[in-house]
């Protein structure tokens, strides 16, 4: 099975009208004037440079911003005052302790609800803390219907991931999985069999360790994987999640008829967008708290401060991270790591109108220009009349809603190129 990113990416594909940003992976780095590799594979300034830009495809080593590192905390997600759109958010952590991107309902007064509805790709929801080894829950229940799929995941910005998925088609089921700088190896998926995920709110947690990993449910491990395991003889490296990674909670279409046939397969089938399993237009997956216990980082780090992990070689192995004091917040969305501080006239224009400025936003510079949310006015997708129907729910999240779900067109270029 593809990596959930790209799976992901091909279901936002249907979205698509092509994106203006210019592409970057390993070996193809992006250009000085919009010096960011986006988790998506695109190149541009702001956003671009904070969580998921990936220092391997990037301009160079300074121009993602480093990130803020780990912090041991019970997160009770009740309301969205912890809660920021990824289209204002410029790395101070000490603002918010999560991203969004789609559109994220409170509900009932102890949770939060991931929505999904027809025409959009679905929402994401992403710590703006890292995690260096530690050990992470999530207390959720999960969508249902075919073609659904949960996510509840760690993704660094090499592309290390571990990995819990729910299938709607499938409640009874956990699949757990890992990857190493985005390599896919098919062997890596382990099923955990579980009682119904979307009747039950259940405790999954990763247990990850320098040397091991775990996943667990309700406090029973059902799966150990150890590093010494993971040795590949090909690069002679260990093919297991080493570096710094975000906390992601995701729901997304997967069984779109625009999709591989492996991934409509794996999800189940084409979702039915008249299921009973949806409400106010919406699938949704309810996520009640996360926790995160850190862990010391490996005792062998270059480190020179406390507040942020940053990468000093693009092999990206755990052996070129280092923590110092570096900033992690960036004066604007004109901003990268290399000119943090920079903050254009908001009457300029010129260069700053064709660079991109949120993943996936073609063309948003001049719009970020007018006072950066620039979201709600961005060129949208010839589909965007299909988006709003996401924006019932709340005033925050309506606010939200355009601007994500066309940031995750930001996707679609990743799979073309990968
Ligand atoms: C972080 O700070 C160190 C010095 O402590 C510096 O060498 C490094 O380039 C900085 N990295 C980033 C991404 O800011
Ligand atoms: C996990 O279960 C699903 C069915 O729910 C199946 O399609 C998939 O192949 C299984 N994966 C593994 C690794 O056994
Ligand atoms: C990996 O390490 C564990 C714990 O130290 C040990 O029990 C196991 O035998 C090792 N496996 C391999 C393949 O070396
Ligand atoms: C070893 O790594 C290469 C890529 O570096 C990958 O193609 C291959 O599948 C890996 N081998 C195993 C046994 O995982
Ligand atoms: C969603 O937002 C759009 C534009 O802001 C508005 O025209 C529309 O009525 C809203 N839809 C709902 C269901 O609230």
């Amino acid at each position: 099975m593809r990596r959930p990113l790209l799976r992901f990416a091909a279901a936002a594909a249907l979205l698509s009208v092509g994106s203006a940003g210019s592409a970057c992976w390993p070996g193809n780095p992006c250009p000085a004037s919009t010096p960011c590799c986006s988790q998506y594979g695109q190149c541009g300034v702001g956003a671009y440079c904070l969580g998921g830009c990936d220092p391997q495809s990037s301009y160079d080593l300074q121009s993602c911003t480093a990130k803020p590192v780990c912090k041991s905390e019970n997160y009770k997600l009740t309301s969205l005052d912890d809660v920021v759109s990824n289209t204002e958010y410029l790395g101070d952590a000490s603002t918010a302790n999560w991203v969004s991107s789609g559109t994220v309902v409170p509900y009932a007064g102890d949770s939060l609800l991931l929505t999904l509805a027809q025409g959009t790709v679905g929402t994401l929801l992403m710590s703006t803390h890292y995690v260096w080894y530690g050990k992470i829950s999530a207390t959720m229940s999960t969508s249902q219907g075919q073609g659904v799929v949960t996510a509840f995941i760690l993704m660094s910005d090499v592309k290390d991931e571990i990995d819990w998925e729910f299938v709607g088609a499938d409640v009874d089921i956990a699949q757990s999985n890992f990857y190493w700088q985005g390599v896919t190896e098919y062997t890596n998926g382990f099923n955990i069999s579980t009682t119904d995920t979307w009747q039950n709110s259940h405790t999954y947690t990763f247990d990850w360790q320098p040397d091991y990993m775990s996943w667990a449910i309700d406090g029973v491990v059902g799966r150990t994987v150890y590093k010494n395991e993971t040795f590949n003889t090909t690069d002679n490296k260990y093919h297991y999640p080493q570096t710094p990674a975000r906390v992601q909670l995701s729901l997304w279409p997967a069984g779109l008829p625009t999709n591989g046939q492996g991934t409509i397969d794996w999800a189940g089938g084409l979702i039915d967008w008249s299921s009973p399993y949806m409400q106010n237009g919406y699938y949704y997956a309810v996520v009640e708290e996360v926790s995160v216990e850190c862990y010391s980082p490996p005792s062998s780090v270059e480190q020179n401060g406390n507040q942020a992990y940053y990468y000093t070689n693009s092999e990206g192995l755990q052996s070129d991270v280092a923590i110092g004091n570096n900033k992690t917040i960036l004066g604007s969305l004109f901003a990268s790591g290399d000119d943090p501080d920079y903050n254009p006239d908001k009457t300029a224009s010129g260069a700053q109108a064709t660079q991109q400025t949120v993943p996936g936003l073609n063309g948003i510079g001049n719009q970020g220009l007018q006072g950066q949310t620039g979201a709600e006015s961005a060129a949208a997708p010839s589909a965007s009349s299909d988006f709003v129907q996401g924006n019932e729910s709340s005033s925050k999240a309506s606010t939200v809603v355009a601007g994500s779900i066309v940031a995750l067109l930001g996707f679609v270029a990743a799979a073309l190129m990968l």
